[in-house]
C-alpha cells in the first residue's frame, strides 16, 4: 500500500555528517561521520510527503532523491545554511551532523610552510558555534531534535544536554559499542524527552529512521 502522506505540508530540516574546518587551503579537521543516519532520516521524512532541507557536511552517500540538498563545508556555513532555510519557521529540525567542536583561530589564504628547524608546530583552535543551541534560541522550529553520542551515563548525559540546548527530544546512542553508530549501518538509540524515555530495538539505520520520524511527528502533534 502507498505510504500516508501525513507529513504533507511540514517543512523540515536536517543536518548530516562531519563538518571541515580548513587550517589552510590544502589541509583541514574533520571527523568520521559517515552521515547515514541524517541522510536516512531525510529519507523517510520525504516518503511521508514533508519537504525536506538536507544540509549536509562532506560525505561519501547520494542524498535521497526528493530532498534539497545544500552541501556546505564548516560549521560556519552549516549554521548559515540553517538560519537561511529556517528564515520562516520550519515544522522540525534534527540535528544529526557531528560537528566539530573546534575550528581554527585564524586561517591562511597560503599553504603553511614546513619549517625544518622546528620538531613541532600549535594550532589555536577556537570553538565553533553551537548550531543547535543557537537554532532552538531562536525557535528556527516548532521541534527541535539533537543526537547524543556517549560512551558512559548515556541517559544522564543526554538529559542534561536536552535541557541545556533547549531541545524538545534528544536521541541518544552509546559510541563505546562497535557494532553500533559511527560508520555502522545499524543503530540503537535512547528517545529522550522531558516526561519520558523509549528505547526502539536495534535495527538498520534506514528502519529505525522510519520509527524515529514518526515519533517525532506524534510528539509534535501532542506539542500542538
Ligand atoms: O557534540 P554534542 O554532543 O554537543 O552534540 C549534540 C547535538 O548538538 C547533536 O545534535 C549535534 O548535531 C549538535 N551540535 C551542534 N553544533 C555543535 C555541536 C553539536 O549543532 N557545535
Amino acid at each position: 500500500s502507498p505510504i500516508k502522506q501525513d507529513l504533507a505540508g511540514q517543512h523540515w530540516v536536517i543536518t548530516a555528517g562531519p563538518t571541515m574546518e580548513a587550517i589552510d587551503p590544502v589541509r583541514y579537521i574533520s571527523n568520521h561521520s559517515s552521515g547515514k543516519m541524517g541522510y536516512a532520516l531525510a529519507a523517510s521524512a520525504v516518503e511521508r510527503g514533508a519537504s525536506v532541507t538536507l544540509i549536509s557536511g562532506p560525505v561519501q552517500i547520494t542524498p535521497p532523491s526528493g530532498v534539497m540538498l545544500v552541501a556546505v563545508k564548516s560549521a560556519d556555513e552549516m549554521l548559515a545554511a540553517c538560519q537561511q532555510s529556517m528564515s520562516t519557521q520550519a515544522d522540525v529540525f534534527i540535528g544529526a551532523a557531528a560537528v566539530a567542536d573546534f575550528k581554527m583561530k585564524t586561517t591562511t589564504n597560503q599553504k603553511m610552510k614546513k619549517q625544518s628547524d622546528k620538531d613541532e608546530v600549535t594550532l589555536t583552535l577556537v570553538k565553533n558555534p553551537d548550531i543547535i543551541a543557537t537554532l532552538a534560541q531562536q525557535k528556527r522550529a516548532k521541534v527541535m531534535v539533537g543526537f547524543a553520542a556517549e560512551t558512559q551515563n548515556v541517559i544522564e548525559y543526554a538529559k542534561s544536554k536536552l535541557e541545556r540546548k533547549g531541545l524538545d527530544i534528544i536521541i541518544a546512542n552509546d559510541v563505546s559499542r562497535s557494532d553500533i553508530g559511527f560508520n555502522q549501518d545499524e543503530n540503537q538509540v535512547t528517545v529522550i524527552t522531558k516526561e519520558k524515555h523509549w528505547e526502539p530495538e536495534k535495527a538498520a539505520k534506514s528502519q529505525l529512521a522510519k520509527q524515529l520520524v514518526n515519533f517525532i511527528h506524534e510528539h509534535s502533534q501532542s506539542a500542538d
